[in-house]
């Protein structure tokens, strides 16, 4: 991806569904062989690993425009390694597969560029419903030959996978299920309110207690999920940081009050309407000090685009990484480019830079290219972003969507 410098992004830009909503909805249409079909689905890589994944498992799937179709019943339990390798949110399939098969198999997640990202409390809430957990050559098998039966889960810490993955598990247990310090996400509550439409019995989503009752059969809806809070984050904070005016299209504003709240305080101005915001720099940018926290903090997910921008503030800002332990693999690349930022352990300092300069850098993981994008974007100079295909993972269209706002972003250079 070639990023031309010094860009100044004016106009509208319209946001996609969320790909952390869709990725949970996906799975979740293993609990019925019934049509279930979804719109306004994104056209990004991670849509079609878990779409190729479903199809392995025994669904049948069609794509027209942004609409997607999913019917039939999941005839295997063991998802292919292949596939399950590429993507951490495949593991997402567990909770669904023990639901409807009785049993799962699938390869440990291998960790990735931001950590290890276990997931023993996603096999701590199995276990609790009545699965047996067993490891054979590197895979993970699950077993509830009697069926999952109803049971209090208390999460060590509220994982977002976690919830979703017990929540899918107990929506068909037999019985009523607790899930204790579950994750507040919106995208938990949006996975719900799905499961629900189908005929599940779930209440509390969006409270760190989620009831479950479980039910017996899913019936086939039509569902749209919600918008993608944090790309529309990273637009809001590109918009700032290139010293832009424009309106971002297909928000939720209240799913985004933490982004918003800092952006202020770092000198620009967000106006909050029903579906969208508009944001303008009004100032210089001011140092902050963040701290990524599970919903409604700070979004980890947010923090490297967040860095990018403060690294041209007039000081020195503080960023706390208290979500994963290893994610500021873009603080290098962001030094390549002449900011001044350093890192020890959960913590990094960034001393406001007088100017950053493109350079040939990598996107080690999804936010962090997109970080790289915001730096490009404010940088004297081209940029060549290498790796960039982590960047369209949970970016739909975003060259066309930056160059209509006066970007000059050429994605095969
Ligand atoms: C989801 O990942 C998102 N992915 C991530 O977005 C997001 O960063 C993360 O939640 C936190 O908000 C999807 O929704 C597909 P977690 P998930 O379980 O579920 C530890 C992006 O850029 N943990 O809440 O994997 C874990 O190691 C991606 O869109 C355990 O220790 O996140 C991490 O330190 C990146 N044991 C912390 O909890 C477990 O069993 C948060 O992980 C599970 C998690």
């Amino acid at each position: 991806m070639l990023i031309r410098g010094k860009a100044t992004l004016n106009g509208q830009i319209e946001v996609s569904s969320s790909k952390n909503a869709i990725l949970p909805i996906l799975a979740a249409s293993i609990l019925t062989d019934s049509e279930i079909e979804l719109a306004k689905v994104p056209k990004i890589n991670d849509v079609t690993i878990i779409g190729t994944l479903l199809e392995q498992l025994g669904k049948q799937i069609s794509k027209q425009d942004k609409k997607m179709v999913l019917s039939g019943k999941v005839i295997s339990h063991h998802p292919p390694y292949d596939l399950v390798r590429q993507i951490r949110a495949s593991v997402l399939v567990m909770g669904p597969l023990l639901a409807r098969l009785g049993k799962v198999r699938v390869a440990l997640p291998g960790g990735c560029a931001i950590g290890s990202r276990p997931i023993d409390l996603h096999l701590k809430g199995f276990h609790a419903l009545g699965a047996e957990i067993n490891l054979r050559s590197g895979d993970l098998i699950a077993k509830a030959t009697n069926g999952l039966r109803g049971a209090h889960v208390y999460l060590d810490y509220p994982s977002v996978g976690a919830t979703e993955n017990v929540m899918m598990a107990a929506a068909m247990a037999d019985g009523l299920s607790y899930i204790e310090n579950a994750a507040l996400e919106p995208e938990i509550v949006d996975l719900a309110n799905f499961i629900n439409r189908m005929g599940g019995k779930i209440s509390g989503a969006g409270t760190n207690v989620i009831k479950v009752e479980g039910v017996k059969e899913f019936k086939g809806v039509k569902y749209v999920p919600i918008p993608d809070r944090i790309e529309a984050g990273t637009y809001m904070v590109a918009v700032a940081a290139t010293k832009g005016e424009a309106r971002i299209n297909n928000v939720i504003p209240e799913h985004l009050k933490a982004v918003t709240a800092k952006l202020i305080e770092s000198g620009a101005e967000v106006i909050e309407n029903r579906n969208h915001v508009e944001v303008r720099r009004v100032s210089k940018i001011k140092p902050v000090y963040i701290k990524t926290l599970p919903y409604p903090g700070f979004p980890t997910d947010m923090q490297a685009q967040f860095m990018a921008y403060l690294s041209r503030a007039q000081g020195s800002s503080i960023i706390s990484e208290s979500v994963f332990e290893n994610r500021f693999m873009h603080v290098q690349e962001l030094c390549r480019m002449g900011a001044d930022i350093k890192s020890e352990g959960k913590i990094a300092i960034i001393k406001g830079a007088k100017k950053l300069t493109g350079a040939q850098v990598k996107a080690s993981d999804l936010r962090a290219g997109a970080a790289l994008v915001i730096a490009a974007l404010m940088a004297q100079g081209n940029t060549i972003l290498l790796e960039s295909q982590h960047v369209d993972r949970g970016y739909e269209d975003i060259a066309a969507k930056l160059n209509a706002m006066g970007a000059q972003i050429d994605s095969e250079p």
